[in-house]
């Protein structure tokens, strides 16, 4: 989808579609809002009738679609909810809901205009932003095994009119640029989607391969052999039940735009399918485990973004792929595994299998790279589900200026995320018996916090953040009616907003 900035109003410009928002009124306040007139009487006042009669509302998520007489074309009402509530992410939502409701009703263009959708806290900057996530995002449809589509929206616009047009360069630019990372989150969300028959270890070595020759940044596979020889015990060890599929290490190196810029490091965890190996996952929901990758491969999405936007600093990418499936060869419970780093780890359960591959990355990338950061992403735990939500994710990080800007970019991009907190208490709870740690703990509490304790401990003193996706990394069909209308069903590529919006605007460190 591509989406333009207009100087022109959006009605004079007889798009296919003109799009506004409506404020919700206050209760009582029944009287019609001013800034209609324009569509009312482009409809010759039925849009005034509707409000009489209460069919127009204002409420959130409330489409009306009314017909311009003579065939010149529709008008649509996106209800924005009370204006003391009004935010960004209302507007993205709002934009994903009506490019989503002209699905397959013979509309190609849309035209935004942008007056309805500004408010002194919701500025104009901010808010071609928002229209843009939510028109592009929202409208995103993983389509790879279907043979049939209803036809969507294909071209949205965004129209100034006379308040804004003045101001056109600048906001020409935020809307090319967040288009720009919109086009990755896709481009994210089409690889996470695919099933682990498909997206194997092999097949995210490729697609890494593939995006290093494209922009020109070195990319390094590391096969079984060589993972062997450089002693990556837990990627070996989670992927060894698998037959066909075959563990890989993927390193990812963008050389920053800035001259001395800092290094930030993004490991991300990539099982391709976690079943739980030999502590079986029980069946029901089973595939949703093939997003299990969504944090390597949201690292592929985030270092695709830093290239194409080229984003100050160093990135280096690390990916630990490996698909954990049962079978004789499988690693087993009680088994003690050997790390990158050289810290032994204690298998009491094969399915918290995320914590071991990222061991060896984050052990890895700690000694070859001495990264300023370290951040990880990864659909660790569902303890985090539980905790937070499917909206949200956690995050834990040993470094209050690292956690300060991600949240602060995650304030900026709508992509929540909640800091928890990291203590003796759960670095206890991971100690093991026989071995320098143990990957589950034996009292069932505080399972996200007691993951990031066990990461923690082969990260050493290095910067670190660690961002538990487990919840928004993907939408199922009964999540998706609670998850922000630009998330459809399927991977969100959470993170890769937020992440790119840090590496653009951290200010270095030091
Ligand atoms: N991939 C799962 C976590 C997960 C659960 C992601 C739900 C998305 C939705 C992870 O590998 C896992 O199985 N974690 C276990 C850990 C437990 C055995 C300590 C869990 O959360 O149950
Ligand atoms: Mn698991
Ligand atoms: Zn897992």
């Amino acid at each position: 989808m591509k989406v333009q900035v207009d100087r022109r109003d959006g009605l004079t410009a007889a798009a296919e579609v003109t799009a506004s928002g409506v404020f919700e009124r206050p209760e009582k306040d029944d009287t019609f809002p001013r800034a209609l007139q324009k569509e009312d009487d482009a409809t010759g006042g039925i849009i005034k009738a509707a409000w009489a009669k209460k069919e127009l509302k204002g409420k959130r998520k409330e489409l009306s679609v009314f017909h311009r007489p003579g065939g010149k074309g529709r008008i649509a009402l996106i209800g924005l909810g009370p204006r003391s509530k009004f935010t960004a992410d209302i507007v993205r939502r709002a934009a994903a809901e009506v490019v989503r409701g002209f699905r397959g009703k013979g509309a190609r263009t849309v035209a935004f205009r942008l007056s309805s959708f500004v408010d002194e806290n919701v500025r104009s900057e901010a808010a071609v932003a928002a229209l843009t996530d939510g028109a592009i995002l929202g409208n995103y449809e993983f389509l790879k095994y279907k043979s049939t589509s209803e036809g969507t929206v294909e071209d949205v616009s965004i129209h100034l009119g006379e308040e804004f047009s003045r101001d056109e360069a600048a906001l020409k630019k935020i809307v090319s640029d967040q288009s720009t990372v919109d086009d990755v989150v896709i481009w994210t969300r089409d690889i996470a989607n695919l099933p682990a028959d498909t997206a194997s270890p092999e097949r995210l070595a490729e697609e890494a391969t593939a995006l290093g020759k494209e922009f020109g940044i070195k990319v390094s596979v590391f096969d079984e052999k060589k993972l062997a020889e450089m002693g990556c015990g837990g990627i070996l060890a989670v992927g060894s039940g698998s037959s066909g599929h075959p563990p890989r290490m993927i390193v990812l190196e963008y050389p920053g735009g800035a001259r001395r810029g800092r290094t930030v490091a993004l490991v991300g965890k990539g099982i391709t399918f976690d079943s739980g190996g030999i502590s079986l996952k029980p069946g029901l929901g089973m595939q949703e485990m093939k997003y299990d990758k969504s944090g390597a491969v949201a690292v592929l999405g985030i270092l695709r973004a830093a290239a194409t936007l080229k984003v100050p600093p160093r990135v280096i990418g690390v990916m630990c792929c490996a698909e954990n499936v049962p079978s004789g060869t499988s690693y087993r419970p009680g088994d003690v595994v050997r790390s990158f780093n050289g810290k032994t780890i204690e298998v009491l359960n094969t399915d918290a299998e995320g914590r071991v591959v990222l061991s060896d990355g984050l052990g890895y990338v700690v000694k070859q790279y001495r990264p300023d950061e370290v951040i990880d992403l990864a659909t660790l735990t569902g303890a985090q589900v539980m905790a937070l939500g499917d909206d949200m994710a956690g995050l834990v990080s040993n470094d209050d200026k690292l956690a300060q800007g991600l949240l602060a970019a995650s304030a900026a991009t709508g992509e929540p995320i909640w800091r928890m907190p990291l203590t003796d208490y759960h670095r206890d709870l991971v100690k093991s018996e026989i071995a320098d740690v143990r990957n589950v703990t034996e009292l069932p509490v505080a399972g996200m916090l007691t993951a990031a304790a066990f990461l923690e401990s082969f990260i050493g003193t290095t910067a670190w953040a660690h961002l538990d996706i487990a919840g928004p990394a993907y939408t199922t069909s009964k999540t998706r009616k609670w998850q922000p209308e630009y998330q459809n069903i399927g991977a969100t590529a959470f993170a890769v907003r937020l992440v790119t919006r840090y590496l653009e605007t951290a200010p270095p460190r030091g």
